[in-house]
């Protein structure tokens, strides 16, 4: 029932039209009833036996009837009688289709609002989500989700509500014309209800259970598609076509017996409801035709063929009302799937009481330790101060927890331990959007959208003139290169920005950084994809940029740390050594044996005229 009362709640912002689809199909419903109602005194001008038709003969529903026909009926022949009512039968058929499809063009618009909020809802809820959900989650799962679930999710609601009132108007106007034949045959009918729902109800069970099951290997289909579109020159150069063919073809059939798992259970509702339906009139001519259970007269030819039209025009709706449940657990499962995403919470948000973040003095980290999720401290007892201004460098070993250490400051994960203060307010007291507004962050891998490289510079300044652009681009030597494709800044990079080389992508980002011109720049291995020439153009524009800014830097080569102000040696997620590089080369600890084995290394970048200091 949860499920069901949240996704209504999605439902009360349309309530209007809602209302105006339950009205319209309501009238469709009554119109309807009353295209068989019609039928009654019809058969009664055709066949001129005015008065025979119930058992319970003068039945109420006739009375009504002639009182409401006898304007249009007054001094006709029972030809013309009957060729006004059927005129009026004909009128009734339009208008009810009138009402019907208006009835389905605002539910198509309710269901579509419906679909949309659900959609943007998920959307703005992953934009928001911890970084380590992203981790654990393959991305083809929640495409899915937002693409397909959503969609499914629409048949719950409206379709089936409006759907389920419209048939149960129907159903309900048969069993009055019905109940006024006879009412004991209509009793009869109600009691065999029960029987349809219990038997229905463990194949819903399983059918929600299996709906569920397909829609995870969907997703688990879409992540492969997703993941291996991404990995296509890996899969060539491995040649491993043949083997992720395989693990592909492997998966659909996954699929495929889900789907017809799923089918199987949802094909029998059908079969099952309309063998009910067929018992029932079955049933009910049986009973109909004793006197002894109808009331003591037998019926009438017209009685009959009126009850018989009534009791095939229910089956429809009780058909549908049967079917009812079973897209319900279909919608439902997809809606389940939707609701787990919605129920995380949502860890990257501004929180009240989160106040905007000040930059004048420094950056501190105090006693900071971090885990991951379920991991080791990667992080532990790490302390240190970064006046304002100041370039510090942090170096140590892969793995040390440098890139760690620096995505504590945007606030991507905070510390587990300790904390780190800005101007001495902690930072879990501040809003995440002014604290990242305060900072420029060129990380290791360069993201790049598939967009123009205008558009790629001027993420997160939308409203960037060109000349920025251009200026951020020169700054980063990054102008040459875009002067030299086609379109220049208008150029479209392909998905992922695989149209430029690793080098260019690390230019773009770097500009991207310098557009924003933030008081705090952090730089994780930001070179480390540039041949030594260029890496020498752009260290040039950092040391530019670095000015009159508070930075840390991690640089894959010392050489380019070398002019840091101050060096944080890190090692096992521990500070070790901290110092300029003179004091730490003649420390000879880490720091030494690290230096000593890149020059040993890279003789040919490393040894500048300025090289080897003391
Ligand atoms: N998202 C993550 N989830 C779990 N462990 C991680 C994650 N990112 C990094 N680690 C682990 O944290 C440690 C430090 O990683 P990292 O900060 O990237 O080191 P560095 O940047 O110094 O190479 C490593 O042992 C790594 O395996
Ligand atoms: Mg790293």
């Amino acid at each position: 029932m949860r499920i069901e009362r949240r996704l209504l709640r999605y439902l009360t912002p349309r309530g209007g039209w809602f209302s105006l689809a339950l009205a319209t199909a309501f009238l469709a419903s009554l119109l309807d009833g009353l295209i068989v109602v019609l039928l009654i005194p019809l058969l009664k001008y055709l066949f001129g036996t005015a008065g025979a038709l119930t058992a319970q003969a003068p039945s109420r529903l006739e009375d009504v009837i002639d009182w409401v026909l006898r304007p249009l009926i007054a001094g006709a022949t029972p030809g013309q009688a009957a060729a006004r009512i059927l005129s009026l039968l004909v009128a009734g058929l339009i208008m009810k289709n009138v009402f019907g499809y208006l009835t389905k063009q605002i539910q198509v618009a309710i269901q579509e609002g419906l679909v949309r909020d659900l959609r943007v809802a998920l959307f703005d809820h992953l934009l928001h989500l911890d970084l380590d959900y992203f981790q654990r989650t393959r991305a083809g799962q929640l495409i899915s989700s937002l693409i397909v679930d959503v969609d499914q999710v629409k048949h719950v609601v409206t379709a089936a509500l409006a759907k389920l009132f419209q048939n149960a108007v129907v159903i309900v106007v048969t069993l009055i014309i019905l109940s006024q034949i006879s009412w004991r045959l209509t009793l009869l009918v109600l009691a065999t209800a029960p029987f349809l729902v219990i038997g229905m109800r463990q194949l819903l069970r399983r059918l929600r259970r299996h709906s569920r099951a397909r829609a995870d290997e969907r997703g688990v289909i879409t992540s492969t598609i997703a993941e291996r579109i991404g990995a296509i020159k890996l899969i060539r150069a491995y040649g491993e076509e043949a083997g992720e063919l395989e693990r592909f073809d492997r998966q659909s059939q996954q699929y495929r017996k889900k789907v017809i798992r799923t089918m199987r259970f949802s094909s029998l509702m059908s079969p099952v409801s309309e063998m009910f339906g067929g018992l029932l009139i079955i049933l009910i001519i049986f009973v109909g035709m004793r006197p002894s259970i109808v009331g003591g007269v037998p019926l009438s030819a017209e009685a009959v063929v009126v009850f018989l039209v009534a009791a095939l025009r229910v089956m429809s709706p009780i058909k549908k009302i049967a079917e009812f449940p079973a897209a319900m657990a279909v919608a439902l499962a997809s809606a389940e799937r939707v609701f787990e995403v919605l129920d995380r919470p949502e860890a990257d948000r501004d929180r009240p009481g989160e106040v905007p973040a000040q930059f004048a003095q420094e950056i501190r980290y105090d006693g900071v330790a971090f885990r991951y999720p379920g991991g080791p401290k990667v992080l532990d007892r790490v302390s240190f101060t970064i006046p304002k201004g100041r370039v510090v460098a942090i170096v140590g070993p892969s793995g040390a927890g440098k890139t760690t250490l620096v995505d504590l400051l945007p606030r991507f994960h905070d510390p587990t331990e300790g904390s780190i203060l800005l101007d001495g307010v902690p930072l879990t007291q501040l809003t995440r959007s002014s604290v990242r507004a305060l900072m420029g962050v060129v990380g290791q891998e360069t993201i790049l959208l598939n967009d123009t490289v205008h558009a790629n510079i001027a993420f997160g300044a939308p409203g960037a003139t060109r000349e920025q652009v251009v200026r951020a681009a020169v700054a980063a030597n990054a102008e040459e290169f875009i002067d030299d494709i086609p379109d220049g800044y208008d150029t479209m990079l392909g998905e992922r920005g695989t149209r430029l080389s690793g080098g260019q992508r690390q230019r773009i980002a770097i500009a991207r950084a310098l557009l924003r011109d933030p008081p705090i720049l952090i730089l994780d291995e930001a070179t480390s994809a540039l041949d030594p020439a260029s890496e020498r153009l752009v260290q040039e524009a950092i040391d530019h940029l670095m000015k009159d800014r508070t930075v840390l830097v991690i640089a894959h080569r010392l050489s380019t740390v070398r002019h840091a102000e101050e060096i944080i040696v890190l090692d096992n997620g521990t500070v070790v050594e901290r110092g300029d590089h003179g004091a730490l080369y003649r420390a000879g600890g880490l720091y030494r044996r690290l230096y000593d084995l890149q020059f040993r290394d890279e003789p040919l970048t490393a040894l500048e005229p300025s090289a080897p200091l003391p």
